[in-house]
Formats: C-alpha cells, sequence, structure tokens
C-alpha cells in the first residue's frame, strides 16, 4: 500500500520504494508534515510535531496560537495569519485583504493518479504503480476549496503533488501564488544544488550550504530558461555522489517558476516549488478551478547518483509518452550549423546524398525553409515553403532525400512571430504584447498571444498543411526568445497577469495537438539551445535540444549538469565541427563522436566538407551509437568523476538494469606530463559477477573488483583524448 490512513491518530502516510512522507491533521483541522524521510515501521510519529512543547502549540490549553503558526510545519502554508515564513499559498480575497486560512476539510485515496486538466504529468505505469491521496482543505472566509493531489510511487522513491483550487464561494477570488510542493524539513544543516546558467552554457550545477533566510532561483521570462532549471536537490551536507540523504525536486513545468529555501528562526528548512509568483494573478469565478502544475520529489540515501537514477526512471516509465522513449532514434544530420540559413534544395540533397553513404539514417532541414527568411529578421508565422530555395516544394526535396534512403525533418518555431511576415502585417494584436508601450524586439521577433484560440488556430493549421504535404518523420520544435511585455489585447484588465500561464497552456495545447494528429512523429524540442529542458516538454518531445555550443568539452560539462535530473536519452547531442563554432577549440573527431554517445546521437556539419578520414570514421561511429545506444536510452547511469570537481577527465558509465552489461567513457580533458595511467573505479555493477571487457575476453574480473579497485586508464595521448569500454557479464 503507497498510501495508508491512520484513523486514531487522523495520519496519512504515504510510501514510495522506501521513503515516507507523513502528514498528520491536528486541532483545529491544520494539516501537518510529521516527517519525510527513510521509511519507518511506526504509524504515529506525532511526537515530531512538538505539540507538548510551549509556547509553539495551538492555542487550545493556554497554547499561543501566533507562535504556533510561525513554526509549525505547514504541508501547504499560506500567508496572513501567523505563518511569516514563504507562503505556498496566497490569494486576494473579494474584500481585497490578503490572508488565507486553510483547514482540513476531507479526503479520498485512489489507486493510480489522475491527469492534470492541460497541463503534462506523470502517470500511472506497470514498471511503477502508484497511489494517490486527495486531501481538501478549505479556507472558510473565501469559500475557496484547496485540493493537494499527492502521489506515491510503489517501486521508486518518488513522489508527486499537484494542486486544484476551486472557488465554492460566490464573489470572485484572485489567485496570486499556487505553489505546487512545499517540504519541510527539521534541520538546516544541508546544502543546496541548483542548476543555472546562460545560452551555451546551460545548466551548471552549484552547491551551497544553506543560510538562515531564504534562498530562491526562479524564472520570469516565460520559458523555464536557460538561467536556472526547474530543479533543486537539498542534501546533507555530507552528502556526495554516491552516499548520504538528498531529496531531488522538480516542476514538470515549462514556465514561469521558482523553487526556493527558507532556514528559519528554529533552524528548520521550509522548501517550496511552483508557478512564478511574480508578475501572476489569476481571477477564479465562482464555481472555477484552477489546476496548478505538478512538481515531483524523490529521495535518496545513495547520493546524488542515486537522485539522479530515480528521476530518470520517474521521467522515463512515468512522463515520456513518446513511442520513441525507449525506441532507437535514427541517426540524424542538421544542417544548421553546415549552411545556417545559406542553403537551397541542391545544397540539402547533395549533403543527403553524402550522409545516407556513410549511414546516416534522417536529414533534419532547419531554419530558413519557409516565408522570404534568409536570416533570422523575417518571416515567423508565414510557415509556407519558399519555392525559391526549395524549387518543386518541399514534397520534391522530401522525395529526394527519401530516394537516398533517408528520412525527413524539419524545423518549426511555432511560438513567433517575425514583424517582416504576412502573419504580422495582417494581425499586428496577435503578438503579446501592452497596449501603448513598445514592444521589446529580441532576436528580430516578438511572440505570438497562444492565450487566443485563433492564433493557435492558424497557427496549427498551418504546421499541419506542411506535414500533410509531405512524408515528414521528425520536427525540431524551437523557442528563441523571452517574453517581454507580457500582454493581451484579448483579455481584460483583471486578466493581464494570467498571460503568462495562458501561454505556457496555450504552448502544451499545440503540443499536444500535434502528438495526437501524428503519434509516430519524433519531436525534439529546443529553445536557443537548452533554454527549455524541463520536465514538461519531455511529456511532449522525448528530447530536447542540450545546447547550442557543440562543442565535445563545453558539453561533457552540459550534459553532466542537466544528467542530475534528466535522462540521457532525453539529450539532444550531436558530432560538430572544428574549430568549434561556439568556442574555436578543436576536439579529436573520435571525442567528439563519444560524447553524442551519451546522448541521442547525430550529426551537425556539413558532410561533404569533411575531411576523407573523418568521413571514414562516421560509419564506426554510427556502429557504435547502434551498439550501445540501447544501453544509453534504458541503463542506469553511474558518473565516476565529474569535471567540475577535476577538470583533468571525466568518466561516466551506463550499465544494463540486470546489470549484464556496462559501457564506461572516459574523457581526458588535458593530457597529463609523467603521470602514470589513472585508476577510475566502476560503479554499479554485480560484485558477484565475472565480467571482461569486449577487446579481452580472455582476462575475467569481478565486479566487486571492477568497483572495489578500479581499472588503470592508460595510453592516452594529448588533449582531449577519450576511450569506451564495454565490460559484459560472463
Ligand atoms: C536555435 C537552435 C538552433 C537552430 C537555430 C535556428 O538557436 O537552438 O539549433 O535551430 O535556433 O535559428
Amino acid at each position: 500500500m503507497a498510501v495508508e490512513y491512520f484513523e486514531d491518530t487522523r495520519t496519512f502516510r504515504l510510501r514510495s520504494k522506501d521513503t515516507d512522507w507523513v502528514m498528520q491533521v491536528v486541532d483545529e483541522g491544520y494539516l501537518l508534515q510529521v516527517y519525510c524521510g527513510a521509511a519507518v515501521p511506526d504509524s504515529d510519529l506525532s511526537w515530531l510535531l512538538r505539540l507538548d512543547e510551549p509556547p509553539f502549540v495551538p492555542s487550545v490549553n493556554m497554547r499561543d496560537k501566533g507562535t504556533f503558526m510561525d513554526s509549525a510545519p505547514f504541508v501547504y502554508p499560506c500567508a496572513g495569519t501567523g505563518d511569516y515564513r514563504e507562503p505556498a499559498f496566497e490569494i486576494v480575497a473579494p474584500d481585497g485583504t490578503t490572508a488565507s486560512d486553510l483547514r482540513y476539510s476531507s479526503h479520498r485515496i485512489y489507486s493510480g493518479k489522475p491527469a492534470l486538466d492541460g497541463l503534462p504529468a506523470t502517470f500511472a505505469a506497470e514498471e511503477s504503480g502508484c497511489e494517490t491521496l486527495e486531501i481538501v482543505l478549505e479556507d472558510k472566509f473565501t469559500g475557496l476549496e484547496v485540493t493537494l493531489v499527492c502521489t506515491a510511487f510503489e517501486k521508486l522513491s518518488a513522489f508527486t503533488r499537484s494542486v486544484r483550487v476551486k472557488n465554492c464561494g460566490i464573489q470572485p477570488v484572485f489567485l496570486k501564488n499556487v505553489s505546487s510542493m512545499c517540504a519541510e524539513f527539521d534541520s538546516s544543516d544541508m546544502d543546496m544544488i541548483t542548476l543555472w546558467g546562460s545560452w551555451a552554457r546551460e545548466r551548471i550545477p552549484e552547491r551551497c550550504r544553506l543560510h538562515h533566510g531564504v534562498q530562491y532561483i526562479s524564472s520570469g521570462r516565460g520559458t523555464s530558461s536557460h538561467q536556472y532549471n526547474p530543479f533543486a536537490a537539498l542534501c546533507v551536507r555530507n552528502a556526495d555522489e554516491d552516499s548520504g540523504e538528498v531529496w531531488g525536486f522538480s516542476l514538470v513545468y515549462s514556465g514561469n517558476f521558482k523553487a526556493l529555501a527558507e532556514v528559519t528562526q528554529h533552524d528548520c528548512t521550509r522548501f517550496i516549488i511552483g508557478m512564478g509568483s511574480d508578475g501572476f494573478l489569476w481571477k477564479l469565478e465562482p464555481g472555477e478551478t484552477f489546476t496548478a502544475p505538478e512538481a515531483a520529489a524523490v529521495h535518496s540515501l545513495e547520493g546524488l547518483g542515486g537522485m539522479s537514477r530515480t528521476f530518470h526512471d520517474l521521467w522515463r516509465q512515468n512522463l515520456i509518452r513518446s513511442p520513441y522513449k525507449f525506441r532507437e532514434r535514427p541517426v540524424l544530420i542538421n544542417n544548421w550549423e553546415a549552411t545556417y540559413f545559406n542553403f537551397d534544395a541542391d545544397k540539402l540533397a547533395n549533403i543527403a546524398s553524402e550522409a545516407s553513404e556513410l549511414g546516416i539514417e534522417m536529414l533534419v532541414m532547419d531554419d530558413g525553409w519557409f516565408g522570404h527568411r534568409e536570416s533570422d529578421n523575417s518571416s515567423l508565422g508565414d510557415w509556407f515553403v519558399n519555392e525559391k530555395k526549395l524549387p518543386g516544394g518541399l514534397g520534391a526535396l522530401v522525395e529526394r532525400v527519401k530516394g537516398y534512403g533517408m528520412r525527413f525533418g524539419i524545423w518549426f518555431e511555432p511560438e513567433m512571430i517575425s514583424p517582416d511576415s504576412d502573419l504580422f502585417r495582417s494581425h499586428p494584436d496577435w503578438a503579446i504584447q501592452i497596449k501603448g508601450r513598445e514592444m521589446t524586439m529580441s532576436r528580430e521577433q516578438y511572440v505570438l498571444d497562444l492565450s487566443r484560440s485563433e492564433v493557435r488556430e492558424c497557427v496549427y493549421s498551418q504546421i499541419k498543411r506542411i506535414l500533410d504535404s509531405a512524408d515528414i518523420a521528425y520536427v525540431k520544435w524551437d523557442c528563441n526568445r523571452q517574453i517581454t511585455e507580457a500582454g493581451s489585447l484579448a483579455l481584460p484588465a483583471d486578466r493581464q497577469q494570467e498571460v503568462m500561464h495562458r501561454y505556457i497552456l496555450g504552448v502544451y495545447d499545440l503540443m499536444e495537438r500535434l502528438v495526437t494528429d501524428y503519434p509516430d512523429l519524433l519531436l525534439e524540442n529546443c529553445s536557443g539551445g537548452g533554454g527549455r529542458f524541463d520536465p514538461g516538454m519531455l511529456y511532449y518531445s522525448p528530447q530536447i535540444w542540450c545546447s547550442d555550443d557543440t562543442d565535445a568539452l563545453e558539453r561533457l560539462k552540459i550534459q553532466y549538469g542537466t544528467s542530475l535530473c534528466y535522462p540521457c536519452s532525453a539529450m539532444g547531442a550531436h558530432v560538430s565541427v572544428c574549430p568549434n563554432h561556439t568556442v574555436g577549440r578543436t576536439t579529436p573527431f573520435s571525442t567528439r563522436a563519444n560524447v553524442s554517445l551519451a546522448g541521442t546521437f547525430g550529426y551537425e556539419l556539413d558532410v561533404t566538407k569533411l575531411s576523407e578520414e573523418d568521413k571514414s570514421a562516421i560509419p564506426g561511429q554510427i556502429a557504435l551509437y547502434k551498439k550501445y545506444g540501447r544501453l544509453v536510452r534504458s541503463g542506469d547511469l553511474f558518473r565516476i568523476s565529474s569535471i567540475f570537481d577535476d577538470p583533468e577527465y571525466h568518466a561516466l558509465m551506463f550499465v544494463a538494469k540486470d546489470k549484464s552489461e556496462a559501457l564506461v567513457e572516459y574523457f581526458q580533458v588535458l593530457g597529463r606530463p609523467n603521470r602514470r595511467s589513472r585508476r577510475i573505479k566502476l560503479k554499479g555493477l554485480d560484485p558477484d559477477a565475472v565480467y571482461f571487457e569486449e577487446k579481452a575476453p580472455e582476462k575475467t574480473i569481478s565486479g566487486a573488483a571492477l568497483m572495489n579497485c578500479g581499472i588503470n586508464i592508460c595510453g592516452l595521448w594529448g588533449d582531449c583524448q577519450s576511450v569506451i569500454f564495454h565490460y559484459i557479464k560472463k
């Protein structure tokens, strides 16, 4: 049983694999969090609430209500009634006041979990069954009913939470903050790990000791952003890659978010994750319901590695719906870094012809095929083929490419509109804007007001026409700017602060239509590289372009940081040319391929311009992908080292779930003078089994020795070298 209710103490216990999350309804109806951590047999842990310790206890028996409110570990804390810590829930009531007071009203427990209205969310899957507890809290003053939807997964140490708010009152209420999850810890002796970044250097891990006050990451950009990922971990101070207690939190949402930890006056820590509340105000009419996105929490006693593996399993089993989630992805070649905007049908056909000879299976035509787009300054919104570049239309090009035995993929940026476009000329009001204010231009484009159904309809019908006009197997969905002047000409004044969320709901609506109408389409998300790499997007696309930085060494860092929360099967990773277009660095072709191997694998270069030596290496690289791709997609990731801790080298491995084989990747970032071989210890193998490395089948070695004694890496000469090993169980 993943969810239990103990009537005598009014206690709920959610148990996920070996982790408990316990809540209790106390006197006066407040719902408190009793415990979250390693599973324990006891059903009554109420002493942990310290309700018998004056003065921080409820108001009955001369107890002080105010101090209770400001110290109790609330499951869903609200504002204005004595809790001065960060709230998860804030409103503006019909009388203009901002207090709320949520108390238990009812609950129900059921197997499985519900889908969320218009939002991505994890689902029950065979591999990891789940049970759900819905607890209804009410604010009698306004008539608001807040339902916490709490799911526990049976075979993964993972929990999810989402929130529904129903206005059962008789007047509209404004929602200011509807966060998805709050977790309370009776300790402040923890570190917080977040992923920060920028364009071309996304998701760099940063670990800081918690301090009194609020530490906070967020995005107000309309996308989850390059700058901060909607992920945070709290861990004990001595937690490392393989040991120590870690809680990881992630928001299944692609727009504005916040994640914060507050260390309080009593050295406790409150953690909250949810939609961004700056600039958010949602008008909820009587009878209406608002659904906040889902947050996930995973617990690990095996350090950061354990946390990551649980996230990877959760997303792969219970979030990604695409038929491609474990399936081999076609080896593609994308023309962006090969040609940028400067291409025509002949150029693309030449690339396809040469690529097909080498074993590449799909040509992806990137930005520049539509309207009259020759650079980034026009035509977004005009999704019809530029016949000057592609004479005879898309069908003619696709048939040519198919003639080489390849499939075809195409780039769209559906959420955008160029001022120089037919669409903008006929519908200037369709861009997100504030009437009377200058619209900030970014990458020479504006953002479409996807909160409007007629705008979505127009974009979708254009995309559909293109997809129906030719045999298209793959779509790259890009989003290359952030939102400014968040306003909609279609909404009244008291709904303008709903635009950011309505926009994302519009994006989800479009993607849902796309994956429903084209269930076999391979969809890859992208946002100026990796600016929207979040679980919300994974619900629609099994892979996301990780970064516009394709340099092998930079990618080691980006893919390492990304792997804290996301599976390698989701990381768009291509081999590109050197000197690299972003950093000017030259790395060996084989190293670039080995880095891509730990992602979706593909090429992003003009194969017709490659040296014969590089060209002749491609079939072998593809063979490696064919051989190891399954392990990467469905195995367990073990990070052996971190390039951030020791920038001289990097090592990781993928272990089959049944531990029958493992792929080890080692990267020597810098050559080492006068040193002996480097020893690395493998992880995740069966200690009692005997393994051999494929290149030396006669030499067997126990899993215990591989993990406890390690292997010596020798023979690498120079910078940016790499080697891979394949260990097979005998
Ligand atoms: C973004 C993407 C690139 C490419 C360009 C095209 O930057 O990340 O891969 O598609 O847009 O404009």
